[in-house]
């Protein structure tokens, strides 16, 4: 198992509370059996997500104090700008609160009748919501390999390019609002999209007329598998890389808070179409903010410009990969299945082989989420059918393909240490798994129930 150090020194500490096993009892309880509502005082050790949770670098603090907070034309904006000119590209750069402010701007322009499609590997949630929300409709066409949690394959994010261009025809281009690369595919496991890929649904989009954009949250993790995993990459640089995957995409929606390490923050990047730019801008002063801040403070710009270069480097992403890739090892080790090999930013449990006896609609990865938190204080997040919903036409329960526990690792944050806490916690649970119960509502909000819904234990 490979360790690849911290390539970083601790000069400020955050302390972990430690919780007993009453207290996180009554917590589970009060919060309706759903972790989101847990206080995060309540975790020891807080997996549920990597957006937004990352730390800092002094470089990046430092910037904080350059902010400046003039309404338009911020030096921090022009930083911004050039950061993303010279990384990406991208002519356009317009600031978003955060990943989802950058597709309420666009996707609006792009969906240009009720019911067209938007084709993605996987949609994230809150994307698949804002394509609904637009008008359109999200389908996914990830390759079957991501489903298939026990094959090597170095690229489960790859679009079944097969698939998607059946899918066209059949559907006719001008139904299709616009194809959008995940990348990394966080649905599937964080799984990488390889350049291949990336170029061949880029020629799809230019065969049919259709307008190609990537969602960028961890654009830097999936150009660490590519130039590990794919061939002809080994000698290219990380940025190097990046131009490549981006010169086949027009745009892009970026949730800051993952591989550019801020707290909060977006980017909406669009590479040449001056028209499109024009657009987006006048979307974004009343959604978001002035198009030189769009949200965030001039601070945060300026942070979020140096937390570009520091995401995309080397050494850093080594580490980064690395220790989710030990969590991953660990675990299969201890005959734990797990999505293999694991993705950029988590390790995702497959609940659905550990409790083969909880049905779909009663959440094996919920349950398996909820106890790992009374075992050890940690918390991750249940990727299945309690985050799938229902069919909207019909109300029907939706069967995911997965039931996944994510154990999402934030960026610079914890240590090999705590990797070994949430190992040695999930073994334990394992051992019991057969004796653990299903969950029912007891509140089922209508969308995006997974966040607000309360829970118990099936009887
Ligand atoms: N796209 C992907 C692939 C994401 O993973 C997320 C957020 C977003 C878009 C939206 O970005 O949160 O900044 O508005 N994912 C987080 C997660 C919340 O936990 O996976 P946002």
């Amino acid at each position: 198992m490979r360790r690849v150090p911290e390539p970083f020194k601790i000069k400020m500490v955050e302390p972990l509370k430690v919780v007993s096993r009453e207290e996180r009892e009554e917590a589970l309880k009060r919060a309706g059996y759903n972790l989101f509502a847990l206080r995060a005082d309540e975790v020891y050790i807080d997996l549920l997500t990597d957006s937004g949770t990352g730390a800092m670098s002094d470089n990046q603090w430092a910037g904080l104090m350059l902010g400046d907070e003039a309404y338009s034309g911020s030096r921090n904006f022009y930083n911004l700008a050039k950061a993303v000119k010279d990384i990406f590209g991208y002519e356009y750069t317009i600031p978003t609160h955060q990943g989802r402010g950058a597709e309420q701007v666009l996707f609006p322009i792009l969906i240009k009748k009720p019911g067209q499609y938007v084709i993605s590997n996987m949609h994230f949630d809150t994307t698949k919501a804002h394509v609904e929300i637009s008008g359109g409709r999200a389908v996914n066409m990830v390759h079957e390999k991501a489903f298939d949690t026990t094959t090597y394959d170095p690229f489960k994010g790859d679009f079944d390019l097969e698939k998607t261009e059946a899918f066209i025809k059949e559907q006719g281009a001008e139904n299709i609002a616009f194809i959008l690369i995940t990348i990394t595919c966080n649905s599937a496991g964080g799984q990488p999209v390889s350049m291949a890929n990336i170029k061949a649904v880029s020629e799809l989009g230019k065969k049919y007329g259709i307008r190609v954009f990537i969602d960028a949250a961890r654009y830097a993790e999936n150009a660490y598998f590519i130039k590990t995993r794919e061939e002809g990459y080994a000698d290219k640089s990380i940025k190097e890389i990046i131009k490549e995957m981006f010169s086949y995409a027009e745009g892009f929606t970026m949730s800051a808070k993952k591989d550019a390490i801020v707290n909060i923050g977006g980017i909406l990047g669009i590479k040449e179409d001056k028209d499109l730019y024009t657009q987006a801008s006048s979307r974004t002063v009343p959604m978001e903010g002035f198009v030189t801040y769009g949200g965030l403070a001039g601070r945060d710009m300026e942070a979020l410009a140096r937390g570009l270069y520091e995401g995309i480097d080397f050494n850093y992403l080594d580490y980064r990969i690395n220790q989710v890739a030990y969590l991953g090892e660990r675990l299969r080790e201890a005959g734990i299945p797990i999505q293999y090999p694991t993705g950029g930013h988590a390790v995702f449990v497959d609940a659905k082989k550990i409790c083969p006896h909880i049905p779909f609609h009663q959440f094996p990865a919920q349950a398996l989420g909820n106890e790992l938190y009374l075992e050890s204080g940690v918390r991750g997040v249940e990727v299945g059918s309690f985050l799938l919903g229902r069919d909207p036409e019909t109300g029907e329960p939706l069967e995911s393909p997965l039931e996944l526990l994510r154990l999402t690792i934030p960026r610079r944050v914890y240590t090999y240490d705590h990797m070994d806490v949430v190992a040695e916690g999930l073994i334990a649970v394992k051992e019991r798994a057969h004796t653990l119960k299903g969950l029912e509502f007891t509140y089922e909000p209508k969308i995006l129930r997974h966040f607000t819904a309360r829970l118990k234990p099936v009887e």
